[in-house]
């Protein structure tokens, strides 16, 4: 595939309660290429979740294009974006969202579930992506027996064991002590350096530094995109 793997043109969001209406998002062009690693940073209220729902496909644009993979996701119905969620991307979010009453193993299993793959080959697929994040001890231990750091470290095997052209990960260290905030961005490291893409969002300097680039997000608007110092 040619092109960037993220494509925003002009992308409008603008939120209706009652009679007020909120532009959230006001004019954002944004291009991610295959295997960047790019972090978004913005002060509260910016529009930083307004864009990871749109970039996760998990809402829609009011205005403007958004293009994933080369294919235009504008206009998709609900049960059509699922499917590109699926299919394309991992989310890694601050509060982990693991299920609690299933062990490692069967959270890693769940996107094959809904993928529709079989069950052996969903068991091996999910062992080597919790091995791959250092868990291969603890496959059957549920969340509540795991720490923070490990929980997260379970919620990017599930984000991984899908092959998504990419992981998007919200506030992924917001509720990480430094030792598995150190875990977890090292994990990304390795996993950019094999080449997925990766965006990040952030509102720590310390964690957006790991990435490539950073772009601002300031009322909506995408105010400054720099390379981050190597
Ligand atoms: N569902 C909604 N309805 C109305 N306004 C919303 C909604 N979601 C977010 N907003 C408003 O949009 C703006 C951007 O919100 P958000 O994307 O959550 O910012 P951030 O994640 O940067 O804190 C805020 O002013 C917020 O109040
Ligand atoms: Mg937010």
């Amino acid at each position: 595939m040619s092109g960037p793997v993220i494509e925003l043109i002009g992308a409008r969001k603008t939120y209706h309660s009652g009679d007020l209406e909120f532009e959230a998002l006001r004019g954002i062009d944004l291009q991610v290429h295959e295997g960047e690693y790019l972090a978004i940073m913005g002060p509260s209220g910016s529009g930083k979740s307004t864009l990871m729902n749109i970039l996760g496909c998990l809402d829609v644009l009011t205005d403007g294009e958004y293009r994933l993979g080369g294919e235009d996701v504008s206009q998709l119905s609900e049960a059509a974006l699922a499917q590109v969620r699926n299919r394309r991307i991992g989310f890694v979010f601050q509060q982990f969202h693991l299920l609690p009453s299933l062990s490692a193993l069967r959270n890693v299993e769940l996107p094959l579930v809904y993928g529709g793959i079989g069950r052996a080959e969903r068991h091996d697929r999910a062992v080597a992506a919790l091995s791959k994040v250092g868990l291969e001890q603890r496959l059957h231990n549920r969340p509540g027996e795991l720490s923070g750091g490990q929980q997260q470290r379970v919620a990017v095997a599930r984000a991984l064991v899908g092959e998504p052209t990419m992981i998007l990960a919200d506030e992924p260290t917001g509720n990480l002590d430094s030792t598995s905030t150190d875990d977890v961005l090292g994990l990304f490291d390795e996993l950019n350096d094999a080449g997925r893409t990766i965006v990040l969002i952030t509102h720590e300097h310390d964690v957006a530094r790991r990435a490539e680039r950073v772009a601002l997000v300031r009322d909506g608007q995408i105010t400054e995109s720099a390379e981050v110092a190597a």
